[in-house]
């Protein structure tokens, strides 16, 4: 049984987290760290082998820090923080990913693939009206993906924040005469919850760490 530990459990993504955890095969729902729960993380840290961290940008990173220290590994789905920051930090394993959904991480892998044939591309994020950075941080991976693959600069991100909206993304790619649109949605937040569960199992046997990205997890290539 892996013991798991939510940060953010109150949140939007926390709740559905802990509903998955609760019924996925071989994992134990162990802690609800919140501070809207009135639970410290560090006071649950001895109940969890992993944590999964979807909780605030400015937070991440220490909470991140108190669970290496603890021999805790992390799975981190907060977005719009310094990764970088825990390069070389020992104790246990870091993954993080800007977005679990399989959709979307295919999506990403297909317009890295054009952005190499095309000669232009600009992306479009659109997400609910309470994300509180921009642009995305999956619209940051995309244009980091593209501009690796294209040898040019990384694309324009356009960002847009409404009401109804979960997360939305579209990558438009344009040349002489064409183009071509490449469009994920996550209609809710189950779409989540496969990867995130995937990651709890595989973290404890990373080979690096920090790891960034849920294709690691997926394609061998
Ligand atoms: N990687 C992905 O696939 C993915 C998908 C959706 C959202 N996100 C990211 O997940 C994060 C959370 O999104 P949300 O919509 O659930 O936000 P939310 O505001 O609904 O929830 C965040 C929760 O974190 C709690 N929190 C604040 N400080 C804390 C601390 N020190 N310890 C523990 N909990 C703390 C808050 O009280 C709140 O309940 C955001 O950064 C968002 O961009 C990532």
């Amino acid at each position: 049984m892996i013991r798991v530990g939510v940060a953010g459990a109150a949140g939007r993504m926390g709740v559905a987290v802990c509903s998955a955890v609760d019924g996925a095969e071989g994992m134990e729902l162990t802690a609800r760290a919140d501070p809207v729960l009135g639970v410290e993380l560090a006071s649950v840290l001895g109940d969890c082998d992993v944590v999964v961290d979807f909780t605030q940008p400015d937070v991440a990173l220490g909470n991140a820090l108190a669970c290496l220290a603890a021999g805790v590994h992390v799975v981190i789905g907060t977005t719009g923080f310094d990764v970088a920051a825990l390069e070389g930090v020992g104790g246990a394993n870091v993954f993080v990913a800007p977005n679990f959904a399989i959709g979307a991480v295919l999506m990403m892998r297909f317009a890295a693939q054009a952005a190499a044939h095309m000669a232009a591309a600009e992306i479009i994020e659109l997400h609910h009206d309470a994300k509180l950075d921009a642009p995305s941080g999956t619209a940051s991976r995309t244009a980091e993906l593209m501009a690796a693959a294209s040898g040019r600069g990384a694309p324009v991100i356009h960002s847009v924040r409404l009401p109804g909206l979960v997360a939305h993304q579209e990558v438009i790619l344009g040349d002489i005469g064409q183009t071509l649109t490449i469009r994920h949605d996550s209609m809710t937040r189950e779409s989540f919850m496969p990867g995130v569960l995937l990651a709890v199992r595989r973290v404890a046997a990373l080979e690096r760490s920090p790891l960034v990205g849920l294709e690691h997890l997926l394609f061998s290539d």
